[in-house]
């Protein structure tokens, strides 16, 4: 089982916020975690679209999610939230499927316009299913250069801000992994 599930929520080929996503599952890596990392676009159609919350899919993904240390969940906005087809996916998990788990929550829009959908919409959905959030990073298109897989975060602010709250995140994971053993 991984220990950090990060969950990608755009239906998007060439995915701005799945490329930001990967490359935090890459520093996740190098901090010595494994990582799982599942894209809506992974998901099978019929599951989300006939609400399928008993498919082997959904069943392992939700697995998956329970067995994890810490989750990080990713959404472009869309008409000022999270996307459909994340909700789709969640509305098929289980309630409880974020309890007590460290949750960082990342969103891109097109503009700063909606930069409070990470606090009214991203973190209450999240919250719902028991996740403790952190405070998150909410990105804009023209801080990521697609072409920059290994890293496509061009602005430093935000590159500082989404390293302090990587490092947060692990501190969390890592207290928690020590409780455990
Ligand atoms: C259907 C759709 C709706 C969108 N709605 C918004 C919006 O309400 N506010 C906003 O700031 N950006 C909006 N955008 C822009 C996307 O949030 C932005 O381009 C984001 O980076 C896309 O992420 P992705 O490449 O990971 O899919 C929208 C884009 C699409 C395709």
């Amino acid at each position: 089982m991984s220990e950090i599930v990060v969950l990608s929520g755009s239906p998007s080929e060439s995915s701005r916020s799945d490329l930001v996503l990967k490359y935090m599952g890459s520093l996740l890596l190098e901090k010595g975690l494994s990582v799982r990392h599942i894209s809506v676009r992974d998901v099978p159609q019929e599951a989300l679209f006939y609400g399928k919350y008993d498919s082997t899919e959904i069943k392992e993904i939700a697995s998956v999610i329970e067995n994890a240390k810490g989750v990080i969940v990713g959404s472009p906005v869309y008409k000022a939230t999270y996307s459909g087809v994340l909700k789709a996916l969640i509305d098929l998990l289980p309630q409880d499927v974020l309890q007590d788990k460290p949750v960082l929550p990342l969103m891109i829009g097109g503009s700063m316009s909606h930069l409070l959908a990470i606090e009214y919409t991203l973190k209450p959905l999240l919250a719902s299913l028991k996740g403790q959030n952190l405070k998150g990073v909410y990105l804009v298109d023209t801080q990521i250069d697609k072409q920059q897989i290994s890293n496509p975060v061009m602005d430093q602010v935000i590159l500082e801000r989404l390293n302090k709250q990587l490092y947060y995140f692990v501190d969390i994971v890592n207290r928690q992994k020590a409780v455990v053993l």
